[in-house]
C-alpha cells in the first residue's frame, strides 16, 4: 500500500453525527499541562489549536468538570465563566481557521492528591482504592492519595457536574462534546471491577457497573442533543494508576456498547491497546469484535501511522483515525500525512509545561 495511497478516502470529507469533517484525521485529546492556576485558556492556548485546526476534527485535551475533578495542576476546567470567556477564544480560533473542536469532559475520580482538591479533602472514586504512581501538583510530583468511596447520595452531583460543564461547552462555542469514559479516570473506575467494589446500584453486576456512564452520557445528551456528543473508552489500558483491567472486558464492554446504542452518539473513539505504549491486547480480548457491537461511526487510536490508518481505513475496521503525539510537533498534520511527508517528533520533554515553547512554535512545511 503507497503511503499516500490515492485510493484512501481518509482525506475526504465525512460526518460525525451532526458535525460534517473536511477528513477522516482527529486530533487525539492530549493535556499539555500549560494553563496558569486557575486553568483558563488564553490567546496561546487558542493559537495552538488554530494552528491543528486542519484536523477533521480536534478533541481538546481532557477538562476538569469541578474542581473536584483536578487531578493535575495547570490543565484546563469547564465550570466557571472564565472558563466558558477562555474556551470561547480557542473555539473561536479554530472555527476561524476552518476547523471543528469538541471537549473532552474529565473527572479524575482517584487519580487525584488532596493538594488538588477543594479544601484539601480525599480525591472521590467508587471505592477507597489507591492508584499506584504519581501526579504533578503545585508543589511538585507527589503520590497519588487514598481516596474516598462516594456515597451514594452523591451520585447525582457527579452527574450534575457533567451537566453543568457540558452547558458551559456549549456557551463556549465548542461544536459538540466528548464523554472521557477512557483510561482509568472516574468513570472508567467504575466500570471496571477492579476499582469498583461497591454494593449498591452503582457496583456488582455489570448494568450496576456501568450505570454511570450510561447516566452521564443521558445528561450530557439532554444538553447537546445525541449528535454532538461522542464517548472514548479503552478498555484494556493500565493507565492511570496501573489499573488492573476489568475480569470480564468483553462482557463489560460489550454490554456497555450495545446499551450506548440507544442514544444514537456521534461517534465511539477508542484507545486500542496500552494507550500511548502499545497495541497488544491479551489474548481474550478483541477491541475489533468489541467496536462492532457499535451501531454508529468509531475513531480509532493508539500508535497509528499512515500506512495502518489506511489499511484499518480500507479493511473498514474504523471510520476515522486520530492521532495523539504525532499532533505535537506536526501541526500541519493532515497535510504531511496526504503527501508522506517526513514527521517532527516531539521530545517527551516538550509533551507538558513550559508555555510556548514545543507548544507553538513548531514550524509548518509551508513554514
Ligand atoms: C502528552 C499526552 C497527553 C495526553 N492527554 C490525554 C488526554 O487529555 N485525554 C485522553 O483521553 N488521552 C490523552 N492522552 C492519550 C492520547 O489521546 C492517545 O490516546 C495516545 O497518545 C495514543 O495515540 P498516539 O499513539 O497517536 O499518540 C495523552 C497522551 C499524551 C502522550
Amino acid at each position: 500500500m503507497a503511503l499516500n495511497s490515492p485510493s484512501t478516502d481518509l482525506f475526504r470529507p465525512m460526518t460525525l453525527g451532526a458535525l460534517s469533517l473536511a477528513n477522516r484525521i482527529v486530533m487525539a485529546p492530549l493535556t499539555r499541562s500549560r494553563m496558569g492556576p486557575e486553568g483558563v485558556p488564553n490567546e496561546m492556548h487558542a493559537r495552538y489549536y488554530a494552528q491543528r485546526a486542519s484536523a477533521g476534527l480536534i478533541i481538546s485535551e481532557a477538562t476538569n468538570i469541578s474542581a473536584q475533578a483536578r487531578g493535575y495542576a495547570l490543565t484546563p476546567g469547564i465550570w466557571t465563566e472564565e472558563h466558558v470567556a477562555g474556551w470561547k477564544r480557542v473555539t473561536n480560533a479554530v472555527h476561524a481557521a476552518g476547523g471543528l473542536i469538541v471537549c473532552q469532559l474529565w473527572h479524575v475520580g482517584r487519580f487525584s492528591h488532596v493538594d488538588l482538591q477543594p479544601d484539601g479533602t480525599a480525591p472521590v472514586a467508587p471505592s477507597a482504592i489507591k492508584a499506584e504512581g504519581q501526579t504533578f501538583t503545585e508543589n511538585g510530583m507527589m503520590d497519588v492519595s487514598i481516596p474516598r468511596a462516594l456515597e451514594t447520595s452523591e451520585i447525582p452531583g457527579i452527574i450534575e457536574q457533567y451537566r453543568h460543564a457540558a452547558a458551559c461547552a456549549k456557551r463556549a462555542g465548542f461544536d459538540g462534546v466528548e464523554v472521557h469514559s477512557a483510561n482509568s479516570y472516574l468513570l472508567d473506575q467504575f466500570l471496571r471491577d477492579s476499582t469498583n467494589q461497591r454494593t449498591d446500584q452503582y457496583g456488582g453486576s455489570i448494568e450496576n457497573r456501568t450505570r454511570l456512564t450510561l447516566e452521564v452520557t443521558a445528561a450530557v445528551v439532554e444538553i447537546w442533543g445525541h449528535d454532538r456528543v461522542g464517548i472514548r473508552l479503552s478498555p484494556v489500558t493500565p493507565d492511570a494508576g496501573n489499573t488492573p483491567l476489568d475480569s470480564q472486558v468483553m462482557q463489560t464492554y460489550g454490554y456497555l456498547i450495545e446499551q450506548l446504542n440507544r442514544f444514537q452518539l456521534a461517534y465511539m473513539h477508542f484507545v486500542e491497546g496500552a494507550t500511548a505504549t502499545s497495541r497488544t491486547v491479551p489474548g481474550n480480548v478483541d477491541l475489533d469484535a468489541l467496536r462492532a457491537r457499535f451501531k454508529g461511526p468509531y475513531i480509532g487510536n493508539n500508535n497509528y501511522d499512515i500506512e495502518l490508518a489506511v489499511t484499518r481505513r480500507a479493511e473498514g475496521k474504523v471510520d476515522a483515525v486520530a492521532f495523539g503525539r504525532p499532533f505535537i510537533a506536526n501541526p500541519d498534520l493532515v497535510r504531511r500525512l496526504k503527501e508522506g511527508a517526513e514527521l517532527a517528533v516531539a521530545p517527551r520533554e516538550t509533551y507538558y509545561g513550559n508555555g510556548a515553547k514545543g507548544y507553538t512554535d513548531w514550524p509548518t512545511l509551508a513554514g
